[in-house]
């Protein structure tokens, strides 16, 4: 296979300051002078030559709020030392202290009290919204739209850096193509370059072009890796992945967020080939820190240095400590066994105490970049606090976010938007009045009951009669993060009453789903189908009214095929954070005219999982001439997904027409279209252009994504929309780890989903 070239990743072997360096050539991406860096870093070696053994292994150390999460402060065990080790400079950094008050007490103690006052990062599951929820990630990544997810980022850090925090466990950026696994709502999706340029603006959003102001905090790129692909889905579960779909797939979006500037990662609870990722050296030392040039800290995922004795991969809690030490895990979350273990790990030769000063000095520089050594407690202004959180410019920007991640999956005949008039209008679902799983999963700063309900959103329009009937429950009883979901699948006792409201009704809209605990972190699922007695009901709907437009809350996609052959009209509505109801009432009223494309592909059969449109075309990719069974299928569903990756629909239409590709040089390929909007009101589309590398030395996907462009355009308007794609784009990791680009045939796509029709073929000689 001939190569036009051969890309030397970027590689920042001369250390941190040539990676800063190259992050400044981005013009997206601030990062700071050459001068400053260095003055760090010189506070940086000052400080540590002050540190005991046991300072340094203090900063490595990260314990959980006393009070949040877990109620009281322990009085036995390991946790009973937690205060006792903060006053002695043993903790460098908390998670899940909150409010300006509380932070403050933990700084006072770590600033006032220990010998040398190093001041606590403060770690936060700022996901999607801190007390302010902006959609789950998955749904803000269904929009598409880069500038709307920095903005989202940008407003969650300073809502958090006003309640104290300064350091976010976010982005995840673990691409997934599993529907069962239910983290799958906290990333992107299933596509590498999607994936990318989203996780690129959420850190951006998180981190700002400053990191010392106090609106913005750290973010931290999670979980490094092979997470999203944990066999069958199931929480947790190994991982065992080849060279090509970890360089391909799961890699670039970590890539992303160091182009972007990322101060930390957070590495991953499972195995990856057969070690764990938190006791993975390759991975973290070899890979992230030295070919990457990752200049940041990496903590490990909770209390997974000890569970790499459950793994099988470490003797006891000692060699544990041992392992993540020497693999690269440079601060510990709540294992407790960096501060019990290491010190000793040290002075019996065990661990190099070069290692310890590496990590430690990672940890300082994130720090004195946050400004915490000039002002410990910048971040900590009750007068700010009460100002910013909650302010009205947040919920605008939530809803905002909310109104673009709706994704229009079905609309026969214009039965959307509704008429705002002289309608009766049945609701119907216990998710439609649900003020709380909206916020879905991870949400912990924001209360209960803090949602618009769909049912207050639709309140707002008034010319119509609208009517609710909650149907049956999704879940009964508890919903809390903690507890195992007690889902509803006997009692059907409110039927009745839905199914009386429907009869009468012009048109009935039922909001259906999960409920925002049933994904999420520990949240996988078998079925994929809508959960408890919530497909009994619509279907008893259906036989009085077939008039339905059917509503989705969810956190992943769901089996639906039933839905898409029955009911006129489908909203996939995902879980829309605060704002959710009133995003929904108006696109559902047309008042927002929906442009929301999926980020993954919605399967018609759990049997299909994993489900994803750059898949691989096999030997055997169609039915054979001779018409024999010896084809890669199913017996019983076809096999492609029921709504493809990058599909959604909206009020208006779109065409596209004279694609055109031009080979200026193997490195230069430039691509253009026409979008027409052809329908009668004014719209937003999602261009998408994919690429198809007809042979290569190692094979390549059907189709891969390659660029994408949000564009508004008034009805009848045309508009050229342009790419260009270079050797970025062309190319693929092989198999030794080097970007490459091949010659040859390739295909460009260019069209409203990944299953664009439209294209042409180019040839590079
Ligand atoms: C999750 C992380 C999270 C951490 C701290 C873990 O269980 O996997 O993503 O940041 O907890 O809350």
């Amino acid at each position: 296979m001939k190569k036009i070239n051969l890309i030397v990743v970027a590689f920042c072997v001369l250390g941190f300051i040539s990676c800063q360096n190259s992050n400044t050539n981005n013009p997206e991406t601030s990062s700071p002078s050459v001068s400053s860096v260095l003055e760090v870093e010189q506070k940086v070696t000052a400080l540590l030559k002050q540190m005991t053994l046991e300072e340094k292994i203090g900063q490595m150390n990260q314990y959980n709020g006393f009070w949040d999460l877990t109620g009281p402060a322990p009085s036995t065990g390991a946790a009973a030392k937690k205060h006792e080790h903060l006053r002695k400079g043993y903790v460098g950094s908390m998670l899940n202290v909150r409010g300006v008050e509380n932070v403050r007490k933990v700084q006072k103690i770590a600033v006032e009290e220990t010998r040398l006052g190093i001041p606590l990062i403060i770690g936060f599951d700022v996901i999607h919204g801190y007390e302010t929820i902006s959609p789950i990630p998955l749904a803000e990544s269904a929009s598409w739209d880069l500038k709307a997810i920095k903005k989202s980022a940008q407003v969650a850090a300073e809502e958090a850096a006003a309640a104290g925090i300064n350091w976010t466990f976010a982005p995840m950026v673990d691409i997934s193509r599993d529907a069962r696994w239910g983290r799958v709502m906290e990333g992107a999706g299933e596509d590498p370059y999607l994936g990318s340029k989203i996780a690129f603006a959420r850190v951006q959003g998180f981190q700002g072009s400053d990191l010392s102001q106090h609106t913005t905090i750290a973010a931290c790129a999670k979980h490094f890796v092979g997470y999203g692909f944990a066999e069958s889905g199931r929480e947790y579960n190994t991982v065992d992945v080849g060279t090509s779909t970890l360089n391909n797939i799961i890699f670039p979006p970590f890539q992303a967020t160091i182009d972007a500037g990322v101060r930390t990662f957070m590495n991953s609870f499972n195995e990856l080939n057969g070690i764990p990722a938190t006791g993975n050296e390759y991975l973290q030392r070899d890979l992230l820190k030295d070919q990457w040039g990752f200049d940041g800290f990496i903590v490990t995922d909770w209390g997974s240095i000890e569970e790499m004795i459950s793994h099988g991969h470490a003797k006891d809690g000692k060699h544990a400590a041992e392992i993540a030490a020497k693999a690269g895990s440079d601060m510990d979350m709540e294992s407790y066994l960096y501060v019990t273990e290491l010190a000793n790990l040290v002075r019996e030769g065990n661990v190099k105490e070069a290692y310890i000063d590496a990590a430690a000095r990672r940890i300082l520089r994130v720090k004195f970049e946050l400004g915490l050594f000039e002002d410990p407690y910048k971040y900590c202004n009750l007068q700010r606090e009460k100002e910013v959180i909650g302010q009205q410019a947040f919920h605008d920007a939530a809803l905002d976010m909310a109104k673009k991640s709706i994704v229009l999956l079905k609309n026969d005949n214009q039965l959307l938007p509704l008429k705002k008039q002289g309608q009766k209008i049945a609701l119907i679902g216990a998710l439609a009045s649900d003020k709380t799983s909206p916020l879905g999963n991870w949400r912990i700063a924001a209360k209960d009951s803090t949602a618009v309900s769909v049912l207050e959103g639709m309140q707002a329009y008034k010319d119509n009669q609208l009517t609710y009937a909650k149907g049956a429950d999704v879940s009964l009883g508890k919903t809390k993060f903690t507890a195992e979901l007690n889902i509803n699948t006997t009692n059907r006792s409110e039927f009745p009453q839905a199914i009386a409201v429907a009869k009468t009704a012009d048109v009935v809209v039922m909001v259906l789903g999960e409920v925002g605990y049933q994904s999420g972190e520990a949240r996988s699922r078998t079925e994929l189908g809508l959960p408890g007695v919530q497909q009994e009901l619509l279907e008893a709907i259906y036989k009085v009214n077939k008039n339905i437009v059917l509503v989705l809350n969810n956190g992943r996609p769901l089996v639906l095929n039933w839905h898409q052959e029955h009911l006129p009209a489908i909203v996939e509505a995902w879980q829309l954070g605060t704002q959710s109801g009133n995003a929904i009432a108006q696109v559902l009223y047309g008042d927002y005219n929906p442009s929301g494309k999926l980020p993954m592909s919605f399967p018609r059969a759990v049997g299909q999982v994993p489900i994803y449109y750059n898949y691989k075309n096999t030997g055997r990719p169609s039915i054979p001439a001779s018409n024999t069974v010896f084809w890669s299928h199913f017996q019983d569903v076809q096999n492609t997904p029921l709504y493809p990756f990058g599909y959604g629909l909206s009020y208006t239409t779109f065409e596209y027409t004279a694609l055109k590709a031009k080979v200026v040089s193997n490195h230069e390929i430039k691509v253009s279209v026409i979008l027409k909007n052809s329908g009668k009101i004014s719209g937003k589309e999602v261009v998408q252009l994919y690429i198809k590398d007809h042979y290569a030395s190692v094979t390549r996907p059907v189709r891969e994504l390659k660029g994408f462009e949000l564009v508004r355009l008034e009805p009848n308007q045309s508009q050229k929309i342009a790419f260009t794609l270079t050797e970025k784009e062309l190319g693929f990791y092989d198999n030794e780890g080097d970007f490459i680009v091949e010659l040859g045939d390739f295909s460009i796509f260019i069209g409203s989903d990944s299953n664009a029709k439209l294209h042409t073929k180019i040839t590079l000689k």
